[in-house]
This record gives C-alpha cells, structure tokens and sequence, in this order.
C-alpha cells in the first residue's frame, strides 16, 4: 500500500522557481536548478509531508525567525577552519592589523572586528589570537569582536569554543598547544581568555539590522565576509555589501574569501593587493548612501542589545510599536512582538495591517482560531487586503474549513488580477503580485 510520502505531490518547476526566489528573498542564498534537489530534501526535511506542503506552507506569509533559522540549518554550508587562507591572515597579521593597531592606539585603543557569517567561530577566533599576539597592552584596550551567522547550530558550536582536530587542519601544533587546552573527548578548548573576548549572536546577512551605523552603533574597523557572499545571488550580494560598507570605518578593511576576491561586485572598495592575497578598503569617495535606520525601510530585526524593554511599548508611537512588534517577532520574542502589537491596535483600532500582523504573531504562537479572527478583522477594515484573503485561505485549509479557504483563495486571486504581476503587495515583505498569483494557481490544481 502506498504511503503518504509516495502519493505526495514532488513540487513542479513553477512551485521550485517560486522557492528559490523565496529562499535568494530571505536568506540571499541562490539556487540554480541544477540545485533544486537541495531544496527538495531541505522541504522534505523539514515537513513529514512533503516538500510540496512544506514550501507552499512557507511561501503562505513572510517568514519567522524560527522558519528561517530551519531554513539555514538546511541549507548553509558549514566549512570552515583556523587561519583558513593563510595567506589573507598574513596581510592581516603583517599589514592590515599593525596599521589598524596604530591608528587606534593615537585614537582612544578601541578596535571594533565583525566576522559576518562566523559559522562554527574558527574565523574569529584566529584573529582574535592574532590581536593577543600584536596588542602587547591588551588590557587597555576595548575590543568588539563579532561573529553573526543565519544558522543557530554553527552559532552554539561557536560559543562552546571547543574544536575537533579537522579544524585545526592549516596551523601549526605550537599555535594549538597554546591557544587551546589538551583534547578531551576529541575536542579541544579555546583558552578562556580568548573565549570571554568574542561575542556571537545570530544576524542574517539578507534581512537583519547590520551592526554599525544601521543599529544607531559605531562602524567596524575590520569585517570578514568570507565564503559567505559566494553562495547569494548576485544581486542579494550587492545590496549585502553595499550594507558592509556602510558598516565600514572611513578607514576600515573588508577580507572577503579568495574565490570572491576580484569580483565585480567589489568595484565600490579600494583592492589592495598583498603578496598571495587581495584586500579590500574603504574608499575614500565611498559610494554608500547614508546609513539609514530601521524604520527608514531597510529589513531588519533588530539586535537584543537595541531593543527597549517591554514596559516602554504603551509609551511609544503606532508605527514604532508596529516596527518593534515586527522586529520582536522576527527575533522569536512572541510576547513582546505581541505586546507591542496589541498596545498598537489600542492607539489604532482600524488599520488592517496591525490586525494583519497580529495574526502572523498569534499563529506563530500557535493559537490558529485567534489568528483567523485577527484575520476576519482585517478583511472586515479591508476588504481587498490581498495578503489576508490568502493567509486566512491557508490558515482555513490548514484547520479543514475547506469551504471558508475556497472562499478566501478565489478572493485573492479575483483582487491579484487587479494588479500588475510586477506589483509588490502591502505589507508582504516584498511579495510580488505575480508570484503570489502563480503560487496560488499551483496551490489550486495541487488541491
Ligand atoms: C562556508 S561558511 C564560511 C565561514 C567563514 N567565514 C570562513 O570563511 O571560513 C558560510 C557561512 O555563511 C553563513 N550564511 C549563509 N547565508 C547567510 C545569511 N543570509 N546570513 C548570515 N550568514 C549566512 C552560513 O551559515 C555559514 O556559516
């Protein structure tokens, strides 16, 4: 007899063509179709129904931070280890960080360094060991060295500190022997100092707050983005580092991975060209615009460190009630995001998209029957919220109320046709009407 699984629809071109813009959306990773099994066992992995539910259940609403975070753990590649490409820690070690060292040290000893896409923390440990090696007053120093990454598992790992010895594949013994402590269990820890200096926490190179002046915070003197930026999609890349740079000090450098060296995207940074390895640094005439803050537009979610307690949230103004309990969301903080939504529809009973947003929050909650009812609140403000007719849709089908999803779906569909496919919907983050429309077709026949 034939199991779910068999009878299980495999996702069609239109469905995987959808995924992987969803996927380059959200996460900027770019999946070719020579890759879409990839993302076929990502799915399939992640839903015991199959792929088929799993990526149309997704592509339902704007992601969560939770949904992203599954995504990554499926999807990122983790290969990584310490002083990967020597010849980019030499520069480091024998140019760039010297240079860096002195101008800091006439300029209050504080040096900021960002590892973007740290995965399992070899990256920024090894300069952190550099920095011990070149800063003989170490202590009189303030020194911020960031790891972020999109994948929560390499992050832990990254924190733990303790690594097997195929990290250790391109240092010397001595380097191991007095950085790290005797192997136990086969892993070996990273002395405590250089584990209390490095901070990790997660960032999502396509959608996140950057550190710097995005988050109302300094700019960084170093980044690495390395072998990160290779894996998006060209244009998810540029806006990537078009962002680095604004996060750049006027001074600061940017090491990219030596397969991304050299590439057209990196003509906006100054190349500077060392014995085996091309660097990059701010130009002078860099062409960044303004860093802009959060609620200027830029997706984002923002830092714990940035965030303002909950008791402030009555006290603060609709749209950055709305901006926070988006952001509060998008971090997993479900109270908080819930909070301040509801401290929002309080101040402004009728506007659909805190209803709308409401839902997204409860259902992430999983409280199904109230995130219809937010939904029933937002079509009854809005009739023609395309967005709500489609989520109540799924959320309907989802809960067997086959009828009302019926209803909802041919709504969407009827309002779609009154708009260009080109059409970016309201509040969808980015959700093109076309996409939504042929999504829904796909949906349909599937049913
Ligand atoms: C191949 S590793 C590179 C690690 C390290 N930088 C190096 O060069 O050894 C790529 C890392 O990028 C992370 N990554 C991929 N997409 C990302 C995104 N959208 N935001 C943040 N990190 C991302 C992955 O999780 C993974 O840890």
């Amino acid at each position: 007899m034939p199991n779910d699984r068999d009878t299980e629809a495999a996702p069609d071109d239109a469905l995987l063509t959808a995924f992987s813009g969803y996927i380059t959306q959200h996460l900027g990773l770019h999946f070719p179709r020579g890759q879409w099994p990839e993302l076929v066992r990502a799915a399939q992995a992640l839903e015991p129904a199959g792929a088929d539910a799993c990526m149309r259940r997704l592509m339902a609403a704007p992601p969560t931070r939770g949904q992203i975070e599954q995504l990554a753990h499926q999807l990122t590649v983790g290969e990584t280890y310490f002083f990967r490409e020597p010849a980019v820690f030499d520069a480091l070690e024998h140019e760039v960080l010297p240079a860096l060292i002195a101008a800091r040290r006439a300029a209050g000893r504080t040096l900021r360094v960002w590892s973007a896409g740290c995965c399992t923390g070899e990256e920024l440990y090894s300069v952190a060991i550099l920095l011990q090696r070149l800063i003989p007053d170490l202590a009189d120093w303030r020194i911020s060295l960031l790891g972020t990454d999109v994948n929560p598992a390499f992050l832990r790992k990254a924190e733990q500190g303790r690594y097997r010895d195929w990290s250790f594949r391109a240092v010397p013994a001595w380097l191991r022997q007095r950085h790290f402590g005797p192997p136990q269990d086969g892993l070996r820890a990273i002395a405590p100092a250089l584990r209390r200096g490095v901070r990790f926490d997660y960032l999502n190179l396509a959608a996140d707050l950057f550190p710097g002046p995005e988050a109302g915070a300094p700019t960084m003197d170093l980044i690495l983005c390395r072998n990160v930026l290779m894996y998006f999609e060209p244009a998810s890349a540029a806006r990537a580092l078009q962002r680095l740079g604004c996060a750049l000090a006027p001074d600061g450098w940017l090491a990219v991975g030596v397969a991304e060296a050299g590439h057209a995207l990196l003509a906006p940074f100054e190349p500077v060209r060392f014995p085996a390895a091309l660097l990059y640094r701010q130009r002078a005439d860099a062409p960044w615009p303004e860093a802009r803050p959060a609620a200027a537009g830029l997706p984002c979610a923002v830092p714990a460190a940035v965030a303002s307690p909950v008791a402030a949230a009555a006290a603060e103004p609709v749209p950055a009630l709305a901006l926070r309990a988006r952001l509060s969301a998008d971090r997993g903080l479900l109270d908080d995001a819930s909070l301040c939504c509801a401290a929002a529809i309080a101040t402004d009973k009728c506007d659909p998209a805190l209803r709308y947003l409401r839902a997204l929050i409860l259902e992430e909650q999983g409280r199904s029957g109230e995130a219809i009812g937010a939904l029933r609140d937002a079509l009854y403000l809005d009739p023609d919220f395309v967005l709500a007719h489609f989520t109540l849709g799924s959320l309907c089908r989802r809960n067997g109320a086959a009828r009302e999803a019926q209803r909802h779906f041919a709504n969407a569909l009827e309002l779609l046709r009154g708009h260009p496919p080109d059409d970016v919907l309201a509040h969808s983050g980015g959700v093109r009407a076309g996409e939504l429309a042929d999504l829904m077709r796909a949906g349909a026949e599937s049913a």
